[in-house]
């Protein structure tokens, strides 16, 4: 199986991997977090600026963990799509320069397809069929994975990605940046059950709800009304709040999936994305799999968020097809998981 560098940096971490077999070799993030988090979110200029301070060094730290020389690297890749364009113009243009120079195969990854290959790193014997849960900061997907590149997108959000109602609840909790893991780490000492809040149910046209897409506007008003009320009668109860809010997501996400799963008699469930690192989303989604006939499969933490192994992993698979991209491929802001095919030939 063949050797695959791999550089990310669709957002906040410049990240270079090296990945062989389904097996990390390598992996190394540099996070800038710290830097944007005074500004309370990520800042497209600044992250740009960074990564290109940041690139050389991961590349070359990643090859000498790796203990492996360009001579036994067998392709090149790099995130092209979807995150903020600037951003993706440092990693592509580094590994297609790499990739001339030492004259070995480019290969553009959908960064999603990353997310969905996580748990291959993980879990080597994993093959689809399988039901992809992928939960980021930008999306929130339930996706049927027939075979590397044959997608089928069954729900998706229909305002706020998962990841994103995380971070703007825990800006009106005032918990800083970025808000899940925030959320997460302050909701371990408060109590669930203590604020009943909307799942949020998308209409279907023809009556009754869609049962895969999901929503968040409702959900994250609601947490904004409940602190309206509550600042009014004295302290907040912030670890109570984060809670409440963290169940009622995993609980929705759970149903959802739970549903697709078993209309689709699917027997494996891959969970993917930054949101996928969630304590409660882990524990309700472990828990309904326990009475179904279905497995789920999580990433570890570290490779839920960013991270250039599980683009290394997904551009192996493309990598084996024997797909290729031009050099002339170019970055793109936004692009649909059915549409990678694009990406090569
Ligand atoms: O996948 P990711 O690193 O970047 C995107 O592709 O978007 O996901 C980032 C998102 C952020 O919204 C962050 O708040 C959320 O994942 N996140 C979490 C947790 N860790 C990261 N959300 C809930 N619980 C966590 N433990
Ligand atoms: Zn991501």
């Amino acid at each position: 199986m063949a050797i695959i560098l791999a550089v990310e940096t669709s957002c906040d971490e410049t990240a270079v991997a090296i990945v062989k077999n389904r097996n990390i070799l390598s992996n190394v993030v540099a996070s800038q977090i710290p830097i944007h988090q005074r500004y309370g979110g990520v800042v497209p200029e600044i992250a740009s600026r960074h990564h290109l301070e940041a690139i050389n060094v991961c590349v070359t730290q990643a090859l000498e963990e790796a203990q492996l020389t360009w001579a036994e690297i067998d392709g090149i890749a790099a995130t092209c799509t979807p995150g903020l364009v600037g951003a993706l113009l440092v990693g592509t243009t580094a590994a297609k320069t790499l990739a001339m120079l030492y004259e070995k195969p480019f290969l553009g990854v959908h960064h999603l397809e990353g997310h969905i290959y996580a748990s291959y790193l993980s879990n080597p014997e994993l093959e689809p069929p399988f039901l992809c849960l992928l939960v980021s900061g930008g999306h929130t997907s339930l996706i049927r994975v027939a075979g590397c590149g044959d997608y089928t997108l069954l729900g998706s959000t229909r305002d706020d990605a998962v990841g994103e109602a995380f971070d703007k609840v825990a800006r009106l909790l005032k918990l800083g940046y970025p808000g899940g893991p925030a959320i997460d780490k302050i909701a371990k000492q408060g109590n669930p059950k203590a604020f009943p809040l909307p799942e949020g149910r998308v209409s279907r046209p023809e009556g009754g709800y869609h049962p895969y897409d999901s929503s968040f506007s409702g959900l994250k008003t609601a947490v904004l009304r409940l602190v309206q009320q509550l600042e009014g009668e004295g302290e907040i109860p912030v670890a109570d709040i984060a809670a409440s809010f963290q169940a009622t997501v995993a609980r929705a996400l759970t149903k959802r999936t739970v549903q697709c799963a078993l209309d689709y008699q699917l027997q494996t469930v891959v969970v993917g994305g930054g949101v996928a690192a969630n304590s409660a989303l882990r524990e309700h989604l472990a828990a309904a799999a326990q009475g179904h006939p279905f497995e789920v499969h999580f990433p570890p933490l570290k490779l839920c968020t960013d991270n250039g192994a599980m683009i290394a992993c997904a551009a192996a698979e493309h990598f084996e097809k024997g797909d290729r991209s031009s050099f002339s491929l170019g970055v793109e802001s936004r692009m649909g998981i059915t549409e990678v095919m694009n990406l090569y030939g």
